[in-house]
């Protein structure tokens, strides 16, 4: 009987730890953003502020479009070689998540070390705490042999904390080529955080996206239907609904532009008229002239040229890269020198 009892799973209850960061004024910062943003030449708003509940909605929706591969493409990498992946570092490991989302792709990953280990650690890192309730309570009903222990919080403010305590061989995930929406020293910065918070060995999963024909990048950062415009204007559509903002959403023009010097798909919001938009809680006007641009995001994309380099400059190596068949999108596996 006591056998028995001890062969049991640890409860659901048991399996899942939730650390939640003092809740941030973020309105506040959000207005000190954009008062900043829009008042500079030229224009500019954070990426960072396309993710309220509905901007994670379009976001979910932009993954299934036929043009922005990015997603499946990293999918099928996973779902051919999440095996070698887990091998690749002598185990036993546990996981830790930067940007854990739905932690849908994650779960290859989760199922491939389970192959190989009696139990997983797993630590996903988000600041949406539903998200992460959500996609945690999910994991722990489905494997009997996980705990997660989960922190919605800030990447940096988690590696700075000794909150986030491992034991075993770790193997960071960063995914879904979110390296790419930082600036290059600022994508180093993150990572040398990352490299100086743990072991020697330890390693990191590291999503980007290849360099490639313009056109079909512009394709994915510019769908026909207007998915991905819509997830651009959300963030004039959050002015207008946490800071009373009055932006005339059509009078803007969502543009995607791919300059292949640098390697990055920028992305703009272009007046299609002048204008001046009143923002009301922080006491702005905005003067737009016809055609002036707002920038919204840089989405950087790689070479193994590129990815080495920002490995050594962060205190990594590159071990191996595994491509999807059409070498679209590539997964670095990453190693603490
Ligand atoms: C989340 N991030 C990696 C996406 C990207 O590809 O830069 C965000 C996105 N922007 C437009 N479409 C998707």
């Amino acid at each position: 009987m006591i056998l028995q009892q001890r062969e049991q799973p640890a409860p659901v209850a048991e399996r899942f730890y939730l650390y939640r960061a003092p809740e941030p004024d973020t309105v506040a910062w959000f207005a000190d953003d954009v008062r900043t943003g829009l008042l500079a030449s030229p224009k500019r708003l954070s990426p960072k502020y396309f993710y309220d509940d509905l901007g994670s909605a379009l976001f979910e929706a932009i993954c299934e479009l036929p043009e922005y591969y990015l997603t499946r493409a990293e999918t099928e990498i996973l779902e051919r070689h999440a095996n070698e992946m887990v091998a690749a570092l002598p185990g036993p490991i546990e996981l830790i998540e930067f940007g854990s989302g739905s932690a849908r792709k994650t779960r290859l990953l989760i199922g491939a070390a389970l192959e190989v280990q009696e139990e997983l650690d797993y630590h996903p890192i988000d600041i949406s705490p539903n998200a992460l309730i959500l996609s945690s309570t999910g994991l722990v009903a489905e494997y009997a042999r996980l705990t997660v222990k989960a922190f919605a919080s800030d990447y940096v403010e988690v590696l700075e904390s000794a909150r986030l305590r491992t034991s075993k061989r770790v193997l960071a995930l960063f995914l879904g080529s979110n390296v790419g929406n930082y600036e290059i020293p600022a994508a180093t910065r993150l990572l040398r955080a990352m490299s100086a918070s743990f072991k020697p060995g330890d390693g990191l999963l590291l999503g980007t996206d290849l360099k490639k024909d313009a056109a079909v990048l512009e394709r994915a950062y510019n769908d026909p239907t207007g998915v991905t415009a819509a997830f651009d204007k959300n963030v004039l559509g959050r002015i207008n609904r946490e800071l009373g903002g009055h932006f005339d959403l059509d009078a803007f023009e969502h543009v995607a532009r791919y300059d292949p010097r640098r390697g990055v798909v920028e992305s703009f919001l272009v007046a299609r008229r002048g204008m001046c938009v009143p923002i009301d809680d922080i006491g702005i006007e905005i003067a737009l002239q016809a055609a002036e641009t707002i920038h919204t995001e840089s989405s950087y994309k790689f070479d193994t040229g590129d990815i080495a380099a920002l490995a050594a400059a962060s205190g990594f190596r590159v071990e191996r890269t595994w491509t999807d068949a059409d070498r679209r999108f590539a997964v670095s596996l990453l190693v603490i020198v």
